[in-house]
């Protein structure tokens, strides 16, 4: 139960990824994470690990020269119920203590489309997948954490704090957060020092898309609720 699809006018092949793929995805994850400290960027031995554990999680975009030009690497799991770290939540980049088989929420670590190609709709359709993939495995949907990446362009004005604030008010739009919420995703709150970037102000947005509205179970009502009072 893969997927392999052609999108965008048949111009790009979007599919799961396969381990003879993992050098070309450590050089988009290069291209696409230039701030993000060393410690924190996923390389070929990670991605081979992350197909090894749950290759339906894991998707590449190909050019029409079989050019891996985007990716994203996901796990499962039960929906977190207190803030962690990027490095926590990903054991460490590994997925190996993470993924957990029986999980109901697919946690997307990350989306990276190599500059060239952005604008043309290429992470929606990758977040699309996800969505299907959630589908197929009969789980609830997606959570994100997503970079606050834009923030470097105001941190002489802003606080983080203040720029999560006036990004969740549609005051402002960030380069990732805002693809993310185009996409479909729903803010839940921000987590302070989730990663270290600067440029981002360390920070992320926990961010969720369900499914189904249906009533959520009851370890999700917190946040749930947290959502609603926003
Ligand atoms: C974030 C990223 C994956 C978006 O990829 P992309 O393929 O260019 O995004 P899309 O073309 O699918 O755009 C999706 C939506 O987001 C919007 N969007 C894209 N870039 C944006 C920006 N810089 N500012 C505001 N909105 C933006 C698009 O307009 C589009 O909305 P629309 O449907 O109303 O037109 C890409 O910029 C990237 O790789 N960034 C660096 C890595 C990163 O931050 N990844 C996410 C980590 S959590």
């Amino acid at each position: 139960m893969l997927i392999n699809q052609k999108i965008l006018n048949e111009e790009f092949v979007l599919r799961n990824a396969e381990v003879q793929d993992t050098a070309q995805m450590e050089y988009v994850q290069s291209q696409c994470y230039p701030t993000l400290s060393g410690g924190e960027i996923l390389k070929k031995h990670h991605f081979e690990n992350h197909i090894k554990l749950f290759q339906q999680g894991q998707f590449v975009i190909e050019d029409q020269k079989k050019n891996i030009i985007a990716t994203t690497s996901t796990f499962l799991c039960h929906f977190p119920t207190h803030d962690h770290t990027f490095l926590e939540a990903t054991d460490n980049l590994w997925l190996t203590k993470s993924h957990e088989k029986d999980g109901d929420w697919m946690y997307g670590i990350d989306m990276g489309v190599l500059p060239l190609y952005r604008g043309k709709g290429l992470s929606k359709e990758l977040y699309k997948a996800r969505q299907e993939m959630c589908k197929m495995l009969e789980i609830k949907g997606q959570i994100t954490v997503g970079m606050t990446i834009g923030y470097g362009k105001f941190r002489n004005q802003l606080s983080i704090e203040e720029y999560c604030e006036k990004l969740k008010n549609d005051e402002l739009t960030d380069p990732t957060v805002s693809a993310q919420r185009k996409a479909g995703f729903v803010w839940i709150r921000p987590i302070f020092n989730y990663l270290t970037d600067p440029e981002a102000g360390n920070a992320s947005i926990l961010m969720y898309y369900p499914l189904s509205d249906k009533p959520k179970p009851n370890n999700f009502q917190h946040e749930y609720t947290h959502i609603k009072s926003n």
